[in-house]
């Protein structure tokens, strides 16, 4: 398959696209990878599917922790855009050039605890999951539509300082499988 991965140069980007490469065409896509594209300029988004590709997985973007009592409303609007609006609209597009039978994979995330800062986060993770709920009923020609919403990641916890979480590749292979599977409108929480 000919699959484009946004967010191709990040911690989970890299994990994906060396899952999929052994048996597939990778597209790597970030804002500054000589194939590029940004969630936030929908343009860009048009430009990626001038050719042909058969699935689209998509870990790009990030929604910071912020405190409650320090947002303002223009961050809010900004994290919309990126991760939430910014996925929503790629999934709109991915879903009318994909081949037949072809799938979408967005990223949205878990807080088995809620963290401090963590409320726009978990509205923006909570908001995928119901749109790919949702979406796959819509989506026409076969073509299937998940979220993979892993908690912490375990090289990003050792980066803090910290231990625990899942390793990227065990995160990586869920992305695989689903690309891989017949799955459609779920969530799946990598362990
Ligand atoms: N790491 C974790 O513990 C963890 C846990 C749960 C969920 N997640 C989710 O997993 C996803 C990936 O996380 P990560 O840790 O791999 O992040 P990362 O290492 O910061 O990588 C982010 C990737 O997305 C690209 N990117 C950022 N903003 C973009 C935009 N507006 N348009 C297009 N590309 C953009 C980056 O490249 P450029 O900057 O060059 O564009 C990079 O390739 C995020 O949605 C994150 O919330 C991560």
């Amino acid at each position: 398959m000919k699959i484009i991965v946004l967010g191709a140069t990040g911690l989970v980007g890299r994990a994906v696209a060396a899952a999929l490469e052994p048996r597939h065409d990778v597209i790597a896509v970030s804002r500054a990878s000589p194939v590029s594209a940004d969630l936030r300029d929908p343009a860009s988004l048009d430009a990626l599917f001038g050719e042909p590709a058969d699935a689209l997985v998509c870990c790009a973007a990030n929604v910071p922790l912020r405190p409650l009592a320090e947002l303002t409303d223009e961050q809010v609007l900004d994290d919309l855009r990126g991760k939430l609006l910014g996925q929503v609209a790629l999934a709109r597009r991915a879903a009318a050039h994909l081949g037949d039978g072809g799938s979408i994979t967005l990223t949205g995330g878990t807080f088995d605890e809620p963290v401090p800062g963590s409320g726009l986060g978990a509205l923006v993770n909570a908001g995928l999951e119901g749109f790919v709920r949702s979406a796959a009923a819509e989506l026409p020609r076969g073509l299937r539509i998940n979220v993979v919403s892993p908690g912490w990641i375990t090289e990003t916890l050792e980066a803090m300082g910290e231990q625990g979480g899942t390793p990227v590749a065990v995160v990586a292979e869920a992305y695989r499988a689903l690309v891989e599977g017949d799955a459609t409108g779920t969530t799946v929480r990598p362990r």
